[in-house]
């Protein structure tokens, strides 16, 4: 029983390795694409989108509307696109893009100005997740993209909130997805894009693809079948012991005392 469940395990987390492992729709082979080692995640969610000819979509975590802007001006087969954003300063999110809400209210602006070629096919929903969420039909959106809040509350929030949202067959994708908890400095909120999505991709029988650039994408299937294909090798213990270990809490805050000095040492050579 132990050797089973030991052989369905590594069968799960092995590396994408050719074939048509990826194919997202059957003329898609996402994996020679990958191969082709994409220069940012821009080329991938462009790529993808144009592929699989998204129509409706939502961003959550809009900001300053770098993303949107890229995805707009490239794509148009997409009609309608969501911005989920609240541009506040939110007291309960500890990490370094929260900022106060003049800058907020700039970064709106930022984003409207950035997406105006495209003030047809945007809906802006200002607001946290929980709090915009239901304007946006059950099973309408055919790709929604979590580049929000990344902490365990802000991950858990945005996929139990959006997956109801999308297309049985549809996608989510997300930014963030890092093999470190500690992708900000020990003083922030640690990120857990990874692992938590594998294991919500496991209670709702998702596929599950790690993708170069801390990407991630899942598909809703029909037959609620997981799988976690990690085409990067970076994603193989999914545990959170190793992540919380003493050993790395401490090289978290070596790298933000590091930084701290680094920066200091530079204006010092500057005077
Ligand atoms: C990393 S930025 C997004 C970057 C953007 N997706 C891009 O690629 O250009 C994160 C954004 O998430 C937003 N955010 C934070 N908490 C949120 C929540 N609870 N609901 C929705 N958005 C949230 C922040 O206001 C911030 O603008």
């Amino acid at each position: 029983m132990t050797q089973q469940i030991k052989t369905t395990l590594r069968t799960i987390h092995q590396p994408v390795q050719g074939g048509p492992h990826f194919s997202l729709n059957n003329s898609l082979p996402m994996d020679q694409y990958l191969a082709t080692d994409p220069t940012s995640r821009f080329d991938t969610w462009l790529h993808f989108i144009k592929t699989q000819r998204v129509e409706s979509m939502a961003e959550v975590g809009v900001y300053r509307g770098d993303f949107a802007a890229k995805v707009l001006n490239a794509c148009d087969c997409i009609s309608t696109y969501y911005m989920i954003d609240p541009w506040r300063h939110l007291n309960d999110w500890n990490k370094p893009a929260n900022k106060n809400n003049d800058s907020f209210n700039r970064y709106l602006e930022e984003t409207l100005s950035k997406t105006e070629m495209a003030a047809s096919r945007r809906v802006i929903l200002r607001g946290k997740t929980t709090e915009v969420i239901d304007e946006i039909a059950d099973e309408s959106l055919d790709f929604a993209y979590i580049d929000g809040d990344h902490t365990l509350k802000g991950i858990s929030i945005d996929l139990v909130a959006t997956f109801p949202k999308i297309k049985t067959g549809g996608f989510i994708g997300g930014d963030d997805f890092t093999a470190t908890v500690w992708q900000h400095s020990a003083s922030f909120e640690p990120s857990l894009v990874f692992p938590f999505t594998v294991y919500f991709a496991e209670a709702v029988g998702a596929t599950l693809w790690a993708l170069p650039h801390s990407q991630f994408l899942m598909r809703k299937n029909r037959d609620r079948e997981f799988q976690f294909i990690d085409s990067t090798g970076e994603y193989s213990d999914i545990s959170l012991k190793n992540q919380f270990s003493p050993r790395n809490y401490f090289k978290a805050i070596f790298k933000e005392k590091k930084q701290k000095y680094t920066r200091i040492l530079r204006k010092l050579k500057w005077r």
